[in-house]
Formats: structure tokens, sequence, C-alpha cells
């Protein structure tokens, strides 16, 4: 469908479950080579299947992309590996549901450090190899609807912040470096059902349908519902698109 896609190298952190990997497995289904960076250790396992699947090249590798020298190391792994990245999805992300008063040091502290820093590693990690060899890229940061609204009945103020800046960290990088030909834009999805969400509604049942309720298209996304909207954003269909953020939400926001 994104004919252009094929044989580009891409990168997705938090790419061996939920969001991450059913983009991964898009683009891959694209002919997209693809470097899977996640936390997870069958992140070798998963990255391996998605090759053998759609026939492209892969690599899995273990990182947590709060560490910057690690994040550096594992993009100029895949630059040797595979080719210079010129598509990039962060989809690495954590929530910590608390209300603000009980969420500790240490509890805000990694929630921005995933979310943001992480974010701004690989961002940056992605961005050197670009502009060291000249070629345009797509970066596509993982947002969320939280970063526009605050959700209920459900307290994530550390979450919401850190996707607040993510959005507004994407823009800054669209526009530091759209003259290098590197767009950047973010996606804000609605609530999406997914191991991260799954554990939320399995604490507290009852926001399944709270959630739901609020949803004009009547049920929470599936990760595929995701994976057009970011394949239009790494294809060069979208080439005069930079610096935005995409709310995808079955219309939670609008009411
Ligand atoms: P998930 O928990 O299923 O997947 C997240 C992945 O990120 C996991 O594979 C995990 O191992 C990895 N990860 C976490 N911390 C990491 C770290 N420090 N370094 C490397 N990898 C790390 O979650 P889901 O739902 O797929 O979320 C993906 C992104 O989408 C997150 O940024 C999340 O905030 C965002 N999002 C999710 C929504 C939802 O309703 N599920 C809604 C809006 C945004």
């Amino acid at each position: 469908m994104f004919e252009d896609l094929r044989g580009r190298t891409g990168v997705v952190t938090g790419g061996a479950r939920g969001i991450g990997l059913a983009v991964a497995r898009s683009l891959a289904a694209e002919g997209v080579n693809l470097a899977l960076l996640d936390l997870l250790d069958n992140v070798e396992e998963v990255a391996a299947t998605i090759a053998d699947e759609f026939d492209v090249r892969t690599l899995g590798h273990n990182l947590d992309v709060t560490d910057r020298e690690a994040t550096f190391a594992a993009f100029q792994r895949v630059r040797q590996e595979l080719g210079v990245p010129q598509v990039l999805l962060t989809a690495a992300g954590i929530e910590v549901n608390k209300a603000s008063v009980d969420t500790s040091a240490q509890e805000w502290r990694r929630v921005i450090d995933v979310n943001l820093t992480g974010t701004f590693f690989s961002t940056q990690a992605f961005a050197t190899g670009l502009l060291v060899t000249g070629q345009p890229g797509s970066a596509i940061l993982v947002a969320s609807m939280s970063g526009t609204i605050v959700n209920v009945p459900q307290w994530a103020a550390s979450y919401n912040a850190s996707k607040a800046a993510v959005m507004h960290l994407g823009k800054s990088l669209a526009v530091e470096w759209a003259s290098a030909g590197i767009r950047v834009n973010s996606i804000s999805p609605g609530y999406v059902l997914t191991d991260l969400t799954q554990k939320i509604i399995y604490d507290e049942p009852s926001l399944l349908s709270d959630w739901v309720a609020r949803i004009p298209q009547g049920r929470m996304a599936t990760p595929d519902d995701l994976t057009g909207l970011v394949r239009f954003l790494a294809s060069d269909a979208s080439g005069y698109l930079t610096a935005q953020d995409l709310i995808i939400d079955g219309g939670y926001t609008a009411v």
C-alpha cells in the first residue's frame, strides 16, 4: 500500500508487544527491514518470527531506552546490520495510575524517564545517523490523548504530563530538523487494548465500562487500528506533514 517503504530500515522501540509489535508487523508487511528494541527478554525471538513471516531482515535487541549510551550503541548496531534507519516509532512507554499525592519520587521519575527522556534519546540516536549520511527520515513518537485531555476516573498526572511533553518534543525536533529532511510527528491514541491497559482493567474492572461509555465509536482500539496511520506517517505519502500531533481515539476527545 505504501510502496516507497519497501527496503527501508525501521526501528521500533517497545516493539516486543502491544502497539509497537502491531506497527512492526505492519511495517514488515510493507517490506521494511526492522529492528525491535525492547526491555523484554523475548525481543530477539519476536524479531525472528517477524523475519520468517514477512521475509524481511530483522533484529531484536534488548534495551532500556532510558540508558543513552546503550540506546546509541543499539542504533549503531542497527546501522551496521540493517542499514541507516529512516523510520522510527517510539512505542516504549509505561504508566503509573495513582493519585498525585501518593505518587513516589521514584514512580514520577521512572515515568518521565521512560516516556519522555527515553523518547528523546531514541530520536536523538535516530537523527544522528540521518544527519551524518544526509538521508531523509520520519520519526513517529507515540504520545497519547492523555497529553491533551485528563483521563477520568483514574489519576495519572505523571503519565499525562509525560505525554504532553512528548507531543511538544516532537514539534521541537521537527522544526529543528526540517531543513535536513527529517520529519517528526506524534500520534495520540485513545484507549487501546494491550497488556498495559489490560493490567489497569484487571486491577479495577469497572474502568472498562467507564472508558467505553465515553468513546463515541463504542469500543477500545486494537493495536491494529493504529497501523495505517503510522505507515502513512512513515511513508513519503505524508512528505509535507511534520510537527503535528495526530489524535486517533474513536472520537473520545471530541465530546
Ligand atoms: P505495552 O506495555 O503493551 O508495551 C510497551 C512496550 O514497551 C513493552 O514491550 C515494554 O517492554 C516496552 N518498554 C517499557 N519500558 C521500556 C524501556 N525502558 N525500554 C525499552 N522498552 C520498554 O504498552 P502499549 O499499550 O503497547 O503502549 C505502547 C505506547 O503507547 C506507550 O508509550 C503507551 O504510553 C502508549 N499509549 C498506549 C495507550 C493504550 O491505551 N494502550 C494509549 C495511548 C498511548
